[in-house]
């Protein structure tokens, strides 16, 4: 059975594990060289920057399981504006929803995503956005499916990887 919970502190080894396998799995093969893909795992998935990730009032973090056993994680930023969208406080960022590559494709991602947009709603969000590497077939169609459009573009930079990121954005007030 598929469960999602909210995040704690104490979750902050499980979702550090769940975000360096995830990440890996998704883009491990874009780096041409390997010492970019470590030290950016290590400065962004640590266990020590997710417990003060965590400990962030306007994050928040959820974690989906199957049968107790961890299998993928969300991120959620509240009053998150970005600088491609009109400046407003009541903006929130799906900032990462990443689920095991085994258990792909079984709605553990929209699990995740329904939690999300629930807690942007009730916090009066009126608008969710995200970024999203404009490759990403998987992600892109399930946004689109999800109701999110293409609103921008704009790269980000990883040791010497440039990547492309198309940012896409959800109506929270007709969502
Ligand atoms: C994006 C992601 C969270 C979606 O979660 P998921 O659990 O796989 O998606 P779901 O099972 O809820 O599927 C919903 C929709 O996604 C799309 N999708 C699912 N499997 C797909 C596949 N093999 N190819 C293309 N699209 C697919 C479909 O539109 C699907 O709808 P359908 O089942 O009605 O056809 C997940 O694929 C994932 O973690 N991917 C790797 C990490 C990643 O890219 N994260 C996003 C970074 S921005």
């Amino acid at each position: 059975m598929i469960e999602v919970r909210m995040a704690t502190l104490g979750d902050s080894a499980t979702i550090s594990a769940l975000a360096q396998t995830t990440f890996k799995e998704t883009f491990g093969d874009l780096f041409r060289d390997p010492l970019d893909l470590q030290r950016y795992l290590k400065a962004t998935f640590s266990i020590e920057k997710l417990t003060r990730s965590l400990q962030k009032d306007n994050n928040v973090f959820w974690i989906a399981s199957f049968d107790q056993v961890p299998i993928g994680y969300g991120k959620l930023k509240l009053h998150s504006p970005s600088p491609l969208l009109d400046s407003d406080k009541a903006i929130s960022q799906l900032q990462k929803i990443y689920v095991l590559k085994e258990y792909l494709g079984h709605k553990v991602g929209l699990a995740l995503q329904a939690q999300m947009i629930k807690r942007a709603k009730s916090n009066n969000s009126t608008l969710l956005w995200l970024s999203v590497l404009n490759n990403n077939t998987r992600a892109i169609q399930f946004y689109i499916k999800n109701d999110f459009i293409k609103v921008g573009e704009h790269t980000f930079t990883i040791g010497k990887e440039t990547f492309d990121f198309d940012v896409m954005s959800l109506n929270l007030r007709t969502t």
